[in-house]
């Protein structure tokens, strides 16, 4: 059975849906099969990091209303047929059946050994609906203090839940790099927001001119997705 993996902030516009689809396409050249899930109603833009906007006929919503098989709202994303987005829809509406969730997320974990889910900013009703099948979340967060204040109150939330807080720690400034300052961010990870440290990623935007750029970036995404597949460390 496959992972579960929820890309959350608190915060909205610090990388949530970049980082997914820089996971999704990490984790698929490890040879992992992996589908990503865009749960932005209303909002959604993982499409767009694969320029499949024109080619969406169905999405997440008509899965879970029953308008659609799972398998008619999925879009392949590589040749072997191994990565697969289902899109989020463009209309918001959450009037979904309870059990939705849970029927797609099983035949998922039965057919994909990653199921990663871009959320929405803030903790939503469709956090709440997902928490019980979630096994780790991703938390992103920047240096702004308004990120970091959510990213805590996220994972205060998280922590209730019973489940593992592993952070990321997005568009970092070149100082980054220096060893010292990776242990500070670690040290701030594990006291102070009760999480483990997954990494930093630095700004990359003189890189990144349009979305799919991101996916190029395999040096930087690495390493995170090496010790994503490791266990979650305890946090005191
Ligand atoms: N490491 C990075 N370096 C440079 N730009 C980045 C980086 N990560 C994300 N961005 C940029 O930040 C902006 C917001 O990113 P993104 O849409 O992924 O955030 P989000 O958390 O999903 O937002 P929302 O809460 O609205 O869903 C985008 O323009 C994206 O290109
Ligand atoms: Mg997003």
């Amino acid at each position: 059975m496959g992972d579960v993996f929820m890309v959350a902030s608190g915060k909205g516009g610090v990388g949530k849906t970049t980082l997914c689809a820089m996971f999704g396409s990490q984790f698929a050249r490890m040879d992992k099969t992996v589908v990503m899930l865009d749960t932005d109603f209303g909002l959604r833009n993982l499409d767009l990091y694969f320029h499949l906007e024109n080619k969406i006929i169905y999405n997440l919503v008509d899965v879970l209303k029953g308008v659609c098989s799972y398998r008619q709202a999925l879009l392949p994303l590589d040749s072997n047929r191994t990565f697969y987005i289902m899109p989020g829809s463009r209309n918001y509406d959450f009037s979904l059946p309870e059990d939705a969730f849970s029927c797609l997320i099983e035949k998922l974990k039965a057919q994909f050994d990653i199921v990663l889910i871009d959320t929405p900013a803030g903790i939503t009703p469709i956090h709440q609906a997902m928490f019980p099948y979630v096994d780790q979340a991703l938390v992103v967060v920047t240096m702004s203090q308004a990120s970091l204040a959510d990213a805590l109150s996220f994972c205060h939330v998280l922590q209730k839940q019973g489940l593992p807080a592993r952070l990321i720690f997005n568009q970092m400034g070149p100082d980054m790099a220096k060893r010292r300052n990776r242990s500070r961010l670690q040290e701030m990870a594990r006291h102070a927001f009760h999480a483990e440290y997954l990494g930093s990623l630095p700004d990359m935007h003189k890189k990144c001119a349009m979305p799919s750029d991101f996916l190029t970036r395999g040096k930087e995404i690495l390493p995170i997705c090496r010790t994503i597949l490791m266990p979650a460390k305890e946090t005191e």
